[in-house]
């Protein structure tokens, strides 16, 4: 069947070895948030530029095999005026797109939210696709605390997030699910690991009753790890060793790859974690990153919306792809951080 191969060849596109995902789909709340931090404004020219910079990046897609879009990047061009999906695919990396329109609260579930955009998504993903995106992503979000999420949160957003899957599938676009549970809060690890567990056993149980073909699907979940406002943080090798025993509960073998979202982790802190993931030995699928904040964050801080550095910024952007795709492989070392710019013009043979 025509759609199976063609999610296959994305399936095959995006989980090279080595290689993850950046996230660059913030909405425009959020990318206004995030300009915020470093004065500028959130105008259309000025996200055009920052996208721009990100997916012209020399050398990205030797770390990255998929872009997260957002809506509007798609419709957006260089300065030469190539649309920006197909500077991205030109670098081999597969862009895809944020298709849900966002949380809200739930009803009749105080404290809980849900996502929505599943209304006339069948016909946005036929436009999606025209303008090059050959993947997508749902987030769904759970707030933690000793009573949340609702048992009604757990089940709601599991059934949107795999109504979702299955009308990618059907439409041969390749379904990133996320389900992020918050580190928002103080709760402790064994409360965070709870609560995946829960919400990974419910999505896995909607998406077999939607039929979704696992095969054809890639997870995008959070890392187990105690709330920002938790004094008790757990060690790298605990919070590694906490999140691949969540998933082994919970995950069938046939998904096609785990993909961590960053959450507000550092930088450093999101590379340290996935390398212990990695080191811990091999599991069914590969686990690498599609990260958000923990990739962007020094590239915004040395771009500061200034065109004279854009090569700086594109350099912290090489750097920190450099040292997750090192992650993804079980091959970073913190010392590497100091190191990271010098090796990243190495030659692939060089490369660990
Ligand atoms: P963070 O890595 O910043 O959490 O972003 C990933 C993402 O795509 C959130 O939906």
């Amino acid at each position: 069947m025509q759609t199976d191969s063609e999610l296959q060849s994305t399936i095959d596109a995006i989980t090279q070895d080595g290689k993850g995902l950046l996230a660059a789909d913030e909405s425009g709340p959020t990318i206004a948030k995030r300009f915020k931090t470093i004065d500028v404004e959130s105008n259309e020219e000025n996200r055009r530029a920052w996208r721009t910079l990100l997916l012209s990046t020399p050398g990205l897609g030797q770390y990255v095999s998929g872009v997260i879009l957002y809506e509007e990047t798609l419709g957006q061009r260089a300065d030469d005026g190539e649309p920006l999906p197909s500077l991205a695919a030109r670098q081999g990396i597969v862009p895809g797109i944020k298709v849900d329109s966002g949380k809200i609260a739930l009803a009749h579930a105080p404290g809980d939210e849900i996502t929505q955009g599943l209304d006339g998504l069948a016909g946005r993903l036929e436009k999606y696709k025209a303008q090059g995106a050959r993947f997508a992503k749902w987030r769904a979000v759970y707030n933690v605390s000793d009573t949340l999420p609702s048992r009604l949160a757990v089940q709601a957003n599991a059934e949107s997030l795999a109504r979702y899957a299955a009308i990618c599938q059907e439409a041969g676009v390749v379904p990133i699910v996320e389900p992020e549970v918050l580190m928002d809060g103080d709760h402790s690890i064994d409360r965070c690991s709870h609560v995946n567990e829960a919400v990974l056993h419910e999505v896995f149980d909607a998406l077999h009753r939607h039929a979704v073909v696992l095969e054809h699907m890639l997870l995008k979940p959070s890392m187990v790890i105690a709330g920002k406002a938790n004094k008790q943080q757990a060690s790298v090798s605990e919070v590694a060793a906490r999140t691949v025993s969540v998933l082994g509960r919970t995950v069938p073998p046939a998904v096609a790859g785990i993909y961590f979202l960053s959450g507000g982790q550092t930088p450093e802190e999101a590379s340290a974690h996935l390398d212990a993931i990695n080191r811990m030995g091999r599991r069914p699928w590969p686990l690498s990153f599609s990260y958000g904040r923990a990739l962007q964050e020094p590239v915004l801080a040395a771009w500061r919306g200034k065109a004279e550095n854009v090569e700086v910024a594109q350099q912290a952007l090489l750097k920190r792809a450099r040292l997750n795709s090192a992650a993804a492989r079980g091959c970073y070392a913190a010392k590497d951080e100091a190191s990271a710019l010098s090796v990243s013009r190495a030659s692939p043979s060089e490369r660990p």
